[in-house]
């Protein structure tokens, strides 16, 4: 079997999901269940004996010692993060607990569980470390895009927390021999998409009437990989990956956000068109930008397809479409997910408690 942590998000949600419905290999998922964990996304798997549901902390050593004495996985992918840079500028603390003390200390158990394998168990065990091309820093419009040989220039509180983390497995690879491998990923989209995102935002907003916030000018440029893309991605590192190599994993896919905003709103045009018979665009506001928003960011994926010969199966036309369709057919998910801590995260970040309302200049 194997250990998943962070499976109840929204990458690791759609991960185990995948892979249950793939292989009839067991998964324990262990996820603390923050406000970004919801057990909503993984009813389909109730009564399931290949899905085994843990609540706790990565960094709890205790914890995830009996876990992997327990169960003996063959590998652990770590996909338990952070994961909101908006959130990291409010509040970085959580931030270096989970990502920094956290991925230190999920280290560190693995390896002491590791090193009382035996040789051949040890020879195929693999920790699969979940990052992000934040890593990178920020591209200028020429700039070529990144390749797992940029340096890291992580601006936000979250991607210098994913930056460490990167260095931390990086490290233990070098001087511990832990079989590590880690993968890099452009920003995802898909169902299961905890609507404080930009692409799962704007399409519960315009179907609830709400402002629709660009964030400056909306010409900031982002490299849009649908999630089960890189799912398939992460099995095939998984599986053939080269031990302490970084993998870039990306779907060719630049875009202005406003660009990303204009072909929701035309989707739920179609596919939901609003009584009055004006365009959800109309709904577009444009808010104050983020601090220290990063410009562009561009995924080279072309290790990952030479090595190991992964492609993505959805075009952004087809993945935007489904993803679009999924948010319609599952208002109950976004329902269920809107607590208590969804409405006060909106109003301290929006203003005024009011999803999406204008902020100042
Ligand atoms: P998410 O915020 O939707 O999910 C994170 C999950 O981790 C949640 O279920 C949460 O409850 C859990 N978690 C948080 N802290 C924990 C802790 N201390 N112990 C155990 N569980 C904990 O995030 P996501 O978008 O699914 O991202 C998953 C991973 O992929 C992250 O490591 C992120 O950095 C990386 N990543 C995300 C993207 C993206 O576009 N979303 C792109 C590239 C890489
Ligand atoms: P986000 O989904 O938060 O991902 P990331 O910051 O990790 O790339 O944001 C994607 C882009 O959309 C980013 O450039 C910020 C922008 N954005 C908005 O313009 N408005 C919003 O309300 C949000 C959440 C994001």
């Amino acid at each position: 079997m194997i250990l998943v942590t962070g499976g109840a998000g929204f990458i690791g949600g759609n991960f185990v999901l995948d892979w249950l419905a793939q292989s009839g290999e067991s998964v324990v998922n262990v996820d603390k269940l923050t406000y970004a964990g919801n057990l909503e996304t993984l009813t389909s798997l109730d009564g399931n004996p290949g899905h085994i549901f843990v609540q706790a902390d990565i960094g709890d050593r205790a914890v995830i010692d009996r876990l992997l004495v327990t169960h003996r996985p063959r590998a652990v992918v770590n996909f338990a993060a952070e994961s909101h840079v908006d959130r990291s500028i409010h509040g970085p603390e959580d931030f270096i607990q989970t990502n920094v003390l956290g991925t230190f200390r999920l280290l560190e158990a693995v390896r002491h569980y590791w090193s009382g394998l035996s040789a051949p168990d040890k020879e195929a065990f693999r920790f699969l470390h979940v990052s992000t091309d934040e890593v990178y820093g920020s591209l200028s419009s020429t700039d070529p895009a990144f390749t797992e040989t940029n340096r890291y220039e992580p601006n936000s509180p979250y991607s210098a927390s994913k930056a460490a983390s990167d260095h931390l497995v990086r490290a233990w690879h070098h001087t511990y021999g832990l079989p590590v491998v880690t993968t890099n990923c452009s920003n995802n989209y898909g169902p299961y998409h905890f609507p404080e995102k930009l692409i799962p935002l704007m399409i519960v907003n315009a179907l609830a009437g709400k402002p629709l916030p660009v964030y400056g000018d909306g010409m900031q440029i982002r490299d849009w990989l649908y999630v089960k893309d890189h799912c398939s991605a992460i099995r095939r590192v998984l599986e053939a990956g080269r031990l302490g190599e970084t993998y870039n994993v990306g779907g060719w896919n630049e875009k202005p956000n406003i660009e990303i905003v204009r072909t929701v709103c035309a989707l739920l045009d179609e596919l939901r068109p609003k009584a009055d018979g004006t365009s959800y665009a109309t709904q577009i506001t444009y808010v104050t930008d983020r601090p220290g928003h990063d410009r562009r960011y561009a995924i080279d994926a072309r290790k990952l397809e030479a090595e190991l010969g992964w492609k993505p199966a959805e075009t952004f036309e087809t993945g935007i479409r489904k993803t679009v369709q999924w948010y319609l057919d599952n208002p109950n998910w976004v329902a269920n997910v809107q607590s208590g801590a969804y409405r006060e995260w909106v109003g301290k970040q929006y203003g005024g408690g009011t999803q999406g309302a204008e902020r100042a200049a």
